[in-house]
């Protein structure tokens, strides 16, 4: 009989059950698939009496000795960077190839581990970590290998989607949204790592990396979470036809010398509700590439749960399976590129701006004048009076983003005007 392939699961929570589960109900499907049974020998979790559906023989709390043992395979669904990083490396330099759907460790340690991959041969795949069940690791590792990818940009984080989504429905404020996003369950607990946008720059990171075969971690994805957005940015965004959605972008950018950088960000921007990323509502995802030969592409789906996650850690599972049948391996790390990363005030972007301002003559000239200071130009712009009050919104053309941070204070400090109401990043096609 063929000798099985043998699994180390560690962790068995919102993912990692539905992989068990997965694993015992696709058995004899995935033996077909990989060319070998593939057999779980064991599953580490912290707390084995919160997992009475799991045959106990299969359960220990010591990961490190089940990553020892004789297995072929480790799938890490624990999350966070320790004690994660420290098993994958032992799993990695003991010659097993790695699954992973942990975002944080890859956004941060991805060099490190591609290295212990490297050194012992061994595959490391991590599908699930950006984007859930949507392929898009592996379409941007593999079939894209032979294009030259320019932007990617897209909604990976459900919950703040939720939120927002929510937001734009019922015209109500961020907080109460939250609480309503937390009751019912889109939210966790503790959502700082939602909502201050840490979950998806550690995917914009992984992302760019991939994207432009460069080094990008999460410290160098500039980030701003959707705490601040207020109802009326939802508002302003409504009377210009835009939505407002929590972003990714990773962005090729051209040196006027001929070299070249990239800048990655994660920020809320007002995007066209026709523009295709504006449809993308509730807990799922979308993110779109742009290649040069490819042209636009999209990838759309559930970016987390524990069923669609596990989709594509199994997919990860047999495709490192079926390279260990056959002797081979799959690609590594490519960051042969070296792009440097560019700081914010030096990634271009759109301003939408919002303003009360004194209805008198002279106050559009003296805005427009302080736009005109910071080289910024102007693409739209409305004003409305009444009673002695008028609101003014201006959308810009693309200028560097410290240009346009500037010109904010500038014109947040004029006499005749009352108020920043909003201001926001505007993605999408020119107004
Ligand atoms: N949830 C999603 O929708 C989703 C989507 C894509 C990617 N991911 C990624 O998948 C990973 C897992 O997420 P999750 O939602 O499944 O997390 P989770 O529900 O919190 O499960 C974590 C599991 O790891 C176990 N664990 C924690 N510390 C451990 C340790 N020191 N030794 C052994 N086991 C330990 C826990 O054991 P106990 O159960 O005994 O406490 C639990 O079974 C994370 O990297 C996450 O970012 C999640």
């Amino acid at each position: 009989m063929t000798e099985p392939l043998k699994v180390a699961l560690l962790g068995c929570g919102n993912v990692g059950s539905e992989v068990a589960r997965l694993l015992v109900e696709q058995r004899a499907d995935l033996a077909a698939r990989i060319g070998k049974p593939v057999q779980l020998t064991g599953i580490a979790v912290r707390r084995p009496n919160r997992h009475p559906g799991v045959p106990a023989e299969l359960l220990t709390t010591d990961a490190a000795a089940l990553v020892d043992s004789d297995v072929d395979l480790v799938v890490e669904v624990i999350g966070g960077i320790e004690p994660a990083r420290t098993l994958l490396l032992a799993a990695l330099r003991s010659g097993k190839s790695v699954v992973s759907a942990n975002k944080a460790l890859l956004a941060e340690h991805a060099a490190e581990l591609f290295a212990a991959a490297d050194e012992a041969g061994v595959d490391l795949y991590f599908e699930a970590a950006v984007a859930g069940a949507i392929p898009l690791l592996r379409p941007l590792r593999e079939s894209l290998a032979g294009d030259r990818i320019n932007r990617v940009m897209g909604i990976v984080n459900g919950t703040t989607n939720f939120i927002l989504s929510a937001m734009d429905e019922t015209g109500s404020g961020y907080a109460e949204t939250l609480e309503e996003a937390s009751r019912r369950g889109y939210a966790e607990a503790d959502p700082t790592a939602d909502v201050d946008g840490y979950d998806a720059a550690s995917k914009a990171a992984i992302l760019a990396s991939l994207a432009f075969h460069t080094r990008v971690t999460a410290a160098d994805v500039y980030r701003e979470g959707i705490s601040a957005v207020t109802a009326a940015d939802v508002a302003a965004a409504r009377v210009l036809g835009r939505t407002i959605k929590l972003l990714a972008i990773c962005e090729r950018v051209s040196e006027p010398d001929g070299s070249e950088s990239v800048a990655v960000r994660v920020h809320p921007a007002m995007i066209p509700r026709g523009h295709p990323l504006a449809g993308v509502n509730g807990a799922f995802n979308a993110v779109f590439v742009e290649a040069d030969a490819a042209g636009q592409l999209m990838f759309y789906g559930q970016g987390a749960g524990g069923a669609p996650s596990a989709s594509a850690v199994l997919g990860d599972l047999v495709a490192v399976a079926r390279n260990r049948v056959v002797g081979g391996r799959g690609p590594g790390e490519s960051a042969y590129a070296a792009l440097p990363v560019l700081p914010i005030s030096r990634a271009n972007t759109r301003y939408h701006l919002s303003l009360d301002v004194a209805d008198r003559p002279g106050v559009l000239s003296a805005v427009a004048s302080v736009f005109a200071e910071h080289d910024v130009s102007i693409a739209a712009v409305r004003q409305e009076g009444r009673a002695g009050d008028a609101s003014l919104v201006i959308v810009t053309h693309s200028a560097p983003d410290a240009a346009l941070r500037s010109t904010v204070d500038k014109i947040a400090g004029l006499p005749a005007v009352r108020e920043v109401v909003s201001v926001m990043r505007v993605e999408g096609e020119e107004p």
